[in-house]
């Protein structure tokens, strides 16, 4: 052997020793993702220094507060196939690299895709079809599909069906569903997730479970208590509901200065009582009609005629003065636009549209839950503390008939009976000056905390879906304190927290999905 050859066979050696020892796992995991699959991975995979990355990572970042200061993934996976999500959880748990899970990318706190340790996303974005079986009255909706998608794709095969989840139709069904899911059928059938028949989910060996290979422990777990605790969920069973081929919709509007006060109490005292078929959410909005003034929305939807929807208001709640002129009768698919405050006549498509803000929206969202009305002179104070922000709007959410009847322990969801309703604290904005990101994250705490006396409390319970990570959260994420996962887990799940904790030490007891406000294991 030539002293050449020799030592280009030592190199070689040397250089192929060197791989494989000083690679990072970030290389491991890449080397790993590729060998899993047989087909290329080029067009699967984002990594910083493809053009695409920020278009790709920004394409689902629903709130601006995280779009440029926070810390960027490894890559993100955006799976076009299930085996794709197998080899990403295989690969990244090998190399013990944290995963987050997008579908919609609507977390309040970013969690979706936000880290502050080093990260990979998978990007539920592409497995996003909505199948419906007339015949069972039942859909599969995969986690990445849009609830306009769903809604969009029920309405379109009949009038008379209909599902019983959010508001805002382009949150996607992976983080909805799995955080409960309400919107303005709760009265009637409950919660989203009191109507999820079945559900497929990678777990952390990359094994894809359904209902009966998951067991009844895990399945209900993740239909409240988080998804990402416990796996990527692929694909949810919905049970549809029947509702009439019209429903009515309303939003009547009056300022406070319209002697409203004595409307608002009378509110919080039958909206939880009235017929299951009937909810009317009230909004509080900060509005400039030549001077800034508080407005407030009562906005309604039936599940009847509006020949049926007068009398009934007329005799619970005659100081609304609801008229026929305020009603809208449609079917239920195009009530979903109403809703999000579309006008009458836009077309279905719509529902199908992508999530584009033409505005950059920055978002600080809370909850509470109030179980005893608030007096009149408070609920005036709130709204002169409302008028000196400049964008908080409160929304005040109805419970009672459905929610009462199921139990607290029947899904994660603890907030059923005992609630007159659910408040959500919603502030966005589009300054991005990061003095006024704090004066407003500021505002809205300084509403919180205003709320304190006339809320739930030991604990003040939360909404999980309405993220906040002010009421407790892990940072570095990459370890779960058990105290910490207290604080906020009784707000979450009350009573139900143990159990969550039960069947997280049972299916992932190494701790491999993990975040910030994570379920935690027991040791
Ligand atoms: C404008 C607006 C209106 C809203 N209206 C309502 C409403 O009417 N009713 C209501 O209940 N909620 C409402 N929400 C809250 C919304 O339901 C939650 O933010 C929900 O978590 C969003 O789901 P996502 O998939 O879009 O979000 P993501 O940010 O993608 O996910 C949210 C959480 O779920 C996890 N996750 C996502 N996909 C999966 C998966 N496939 N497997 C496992 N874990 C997963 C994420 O890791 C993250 O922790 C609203 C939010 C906004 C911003
Ligand atoms: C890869 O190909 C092999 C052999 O054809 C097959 O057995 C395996 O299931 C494939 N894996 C994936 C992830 O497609
Ligand atoms: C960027 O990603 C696209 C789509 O996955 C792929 O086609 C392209 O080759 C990638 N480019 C680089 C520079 O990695
Ligand atoms: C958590 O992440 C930090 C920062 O990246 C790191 O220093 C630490 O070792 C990690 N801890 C665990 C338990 O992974
Ligand atoms: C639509 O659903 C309703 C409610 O289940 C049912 O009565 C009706 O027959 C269905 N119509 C069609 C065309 O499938
Ligand atoms: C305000 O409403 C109350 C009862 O709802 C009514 O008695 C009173 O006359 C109203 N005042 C004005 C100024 O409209
Ligand atoms: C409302 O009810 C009252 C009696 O309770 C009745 O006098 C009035 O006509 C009703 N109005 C409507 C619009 O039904
Ligand atoms: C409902 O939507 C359909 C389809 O776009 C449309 O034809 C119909 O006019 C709409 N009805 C109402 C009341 O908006
Ligand atoms: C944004 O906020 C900053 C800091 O509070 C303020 O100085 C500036 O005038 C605001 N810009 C706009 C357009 O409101
Ligand atoms: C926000 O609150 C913190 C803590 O109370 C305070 O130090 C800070 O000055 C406030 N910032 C603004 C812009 O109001």
């Amino acid at each position: 052997m030539g002293k050449l050859s020799f030592l280009f066979i030592t190199l070689t050696i040397v250089m192929s020793i060197s791989t494989t020892t000083s690679q990072s796992p970030f290389q491991n995991f890449l080397n790993c993702f590729s060998q899993s699959l047989n087909s290329s991975i080029s067009d699967i995979i984002y990594t910083p220094n493809n053009i695409s990355f920020s278009t790709i990572l920004n394409m689902k970042i629903q709130n601006k507060r995280f779009k440029t200061t926070t810390p960027k993934p490894l890559a993100i996976i955006t799976a076009k196939d299930d085996s794709h999500v197998q080899a990403t959880i295989q690969c990244l748990k090998s190399n013990k690299i944290q995963i987050r899970i997008r579908s919609g990318g609507h977390d309040f706190e970013g969690f979706s895709y936000v880290s502050d340790v080093p990260f990979v996303i998978i990007d539920l974005l592409h497995l996003n079809s909505v199948d419906v079986n007339l015949q069972e009255e039942t859909a599969w909706v995969e986690s990445g599909a849009t609830l306009g998608k769903l809604y969009y794709t029920i309405g379109k095969k009949n009038n008379s069906l209909a599902f019983p989840s959010g508001v805002c139709f382009s949150v996607g069904a992976g983080g909805h569903f799995s955080g409960g899911g309400y919107g303005n059928m709760m009265r009637k059938f409950g919660l989203s997730v009191d109507n999820i028949i079945d559900a497929k989910i990678v777990d952390v060996n990359g094994n894809i479970l359904d209902r009966k290979s998951m067991g009844e422990d895990l399945f209900w777990a993740i239909r409240g208590g988080g998804g990402a605790s416990y796996g990527v969920i692929l694909s949810w069973k919905l049970k549809l509901v029947q509702v009439t081929s019209q429903v009515t919709v309303f939003n009547v509007k009056r300022n406070v200065n319209e002697n409203v006060t004595d409307v608002v109490y009378k509110w919080q005292l039958i909206a939880p009582k009235l017929h299951k078929d009937l909810f009317i959410r009230l909004q509080f909005n900060v509005v400039h009609i030549g001077q800034k003034i508080v407005q407030v929305s009562f906005i309604g939807q039936f599940l009847g005629t509006i020949e049926r929807l007068l009398p009934l208001v007329n005799e619970s709640f005659p100081e609304l003065g609801l008229k026929k002129s305020d009603c809208f009768s449609m079917p239920w698919v195009n009530s979903t636009l109403f809703w999000y405050d579309k006008p009458i006549g836009t077309p279905l498509e719509v529902l199908l549209d992508e999530p584009k803000d033409p505005q950059p929206t920055y978002i600080k969202g809370q909850s509470d839950y109030v179980k005893k009305p608030i007096p009149k002179e408070i609920i005036e104070c709130i709204w002169e503390l409302i008028i000196k922000g400049e964008s908080l709007l409160m929304q005040w959410n109805p419970y009672g008939g459905r929610m009462e009847e199921i139990l607290p322990s029947e899904t994660p969801f603890p907030h059923r009976a005992g609630n007159l309703f659910l408040i959500l604290y919603y502030n966005n904005w589009i300054n991005e000056s990061s003095q006024a990101i704090e004066r407003h994250v500021n505002f809205s705490r300084s509403v919180y905390e205003f709320m304190t006396p006339y809320v739930s409390n030991s604990p003040r319970e939360a909404f999980l879906n309405y993220r906040d990570g002010d009421i407790g959260a892990n940072h570095p994420s990459n370890v779960t304190k058990m105290d910490i996962a207290r604080t906020y887990g009784s707000k979450f799940f009350k009573g139900n927290f143990e159990r969550l904790v039960s069947v997280k030490t049972k299916v992932d007891p190494e701790n491999f999905f993990r975040f910030e406000q994570s379920i935690p294991t027991r040791s």
